[in-house]
């Protein structure tokens, strides 16, 4: 293993009832104004958004509401709700939705209190964090990208068409309540792109060096099995409470550092799918579901040995009969097949690219950040290959 400092700062309560439960005491550790952060209106739709105001005007709280934040967040949209932020004066930023909201939210958390432009010194490039950013509460209405319980938001700066994340440790929300219930009302395909993503995350880390036996990897393995298998039965019954649960713990351990201690893991797939997303605005777990298997086909010879454990572990392939080589390429096909099998697009033509837009492929392979690459270092040709036989 490599060496590692594991930290996590983020306090989780999880639950049926999380929110009325805990909320009331979380915000009395707090000023009096109170920014609460949402989409485009889901939470008033589910009733979400009346419970929350109702517990903040019990606690006496001010409250200023910063809406509007779009799947995909903007750099523009950060710096709106800093400018609000900055304007009441806030004392803490509550963050209601998925991974969207959350991630604006903890941009905001520190646009807010920073003199700089926080685009160029801490997302087109890593920077160092030496101001204290605005505290941030989550309240999580969709699962998926498990940004709840970790530093990390990606932001998108149209002007450039540059989708980019970084996570710093000092943007880890204080807070994150995550109640399964909320997640009932989210459109089917949502909810399936959304538990993609997070078994991409498990495999992005998992198909990275160092590769002996590591407790990071066997941890991994159980949870692809559990995604896998709630999925499946959470699109058999969207209220099963114990598949909708474990669908969201599981996004969160994804992500919450846990997976990636001693792992070098270079999420390759994700800079792929965060370009295509910068000229598309696609759905991200779409998105990857386009992109990964063919990813994988390319790298599933250098990275044979891992994706032939992942088609026995994952998979459950006998390895009977079969070279190393055969197995990994079944692990890679099983992945592509369970894609098929839960209604997500196949190539870039379903995702809803029109033929006018092949031309746009060259630009989005170019605006890739080639990574050191997990089993094979792609260069820019290979990765263009890679959309166009996504097409
Ligand atoms: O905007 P509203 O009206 O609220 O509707 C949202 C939105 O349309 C809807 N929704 C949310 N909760 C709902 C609901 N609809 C009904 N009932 C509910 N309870 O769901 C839609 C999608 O929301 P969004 O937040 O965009 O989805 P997701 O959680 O998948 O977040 C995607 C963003 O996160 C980034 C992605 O790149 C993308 O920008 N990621 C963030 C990561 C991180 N910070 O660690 C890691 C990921 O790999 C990912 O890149
Ligand atoms: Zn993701």
């Amino acid at each position: 293993m490599e060496n590692f400092i594991f930290e996590n700062s983020t306090k989780a309560y999880f639950g049926k009832g999380c929110v009325s439960q805990y909320l009331p005491n979380l915000l009395s550790q707090y000023g009096k104004t109170v920014m609460v952060a949402y989409g485009g209106g889901s939470i008033k739709r589910t009733g979400i958004y009346d419970e929350i105001m109702e517990i903040l005007t019990k606690a006496g709280k001010d409250v200023v509401e910063f809406t509007g934040i779009m799947a995909n967040p903007t750099y523009a949209k950060v710096l709106e709700g800093a400018k609000l932020a900055k304007e009441h004066d806030v004392d803490l930023i509550l963050a209601v939705g998925g991974g969207s909201v959350m991630d604006c939210c903890k941009a905001v958390s520190l646009a807010a209190v920073y003199d700089g432009d926080v685009w160029n010194d801490f997302w087109a490039k890593a920077g160092t964090i030496e101001v204290q950013p605005l505290p941030l509460g989550i309240i999580m209405t969709v699962s998926g990208t498990g940004s709840e319980m970790n530093g990390g938001a990606v932001i998108t700066n149209e002007d450039v068409k540059v989708k980019t994340g970084r996570d710093y440790m000092e943007l880890n929300a204080r807070f994150a309540l995550l109640d399964p219930l909320y997640t009932y009302t989210v459109p089917k395909l949502q909810m399936v792109s959304g538990a993609f993503d997070s078994f991409t995350h498990m495999m992005e880390t998992y198909f990275s060096a160092p590769d002996a036996d590591n407790v990071s990897d066997s941890i991994n393995e159980a949870l692809m099995k559990s995604v896998v298998r709630n999925l499946r039965k959470a699109i058999e019954n969207p209220e099963d409470y114990e598949a909708r649960s474990n669908l969201v713990w599981l996004s969160t351990m994804a992500e919450n550092r846990i997976l990636k201690l001693g792992k070098k893991g270079d999420f390759q797939g994700h800079i792929l799918e965060h370009s295509l997303g910068a000229f598309t605005n696609c759905n991200h777990g779409c998105g990857l579901a386009v992109l990964l298997p063919v990813y994988y086909r390319h790298i599933k010879v250098a990275g044979a040995e891992k994706f032939a454990r992942f088609a026995s572990e994952v998979w459950g392939i006998s390895p009977e009969g079969k070279t190393t080589a055969e197995l990994a390429n079944d692990g890679v096909e099983a992945l592509a097949s369970f894609v098929k099998e839960i209604g997500l697009p196949t190539t870039l033509r379903e995702l809803g690219m029109t033929d006018d837009q092949r031309e746009w492929l060259p630009q989005i392979a170019a605006g890739c950040v080639v990574s050191p690459g997990s089993y094979k270092h792609l260069e820019g040709d290979e990765i263009l290959a890679i959309f166009e036989e996504a097409w």
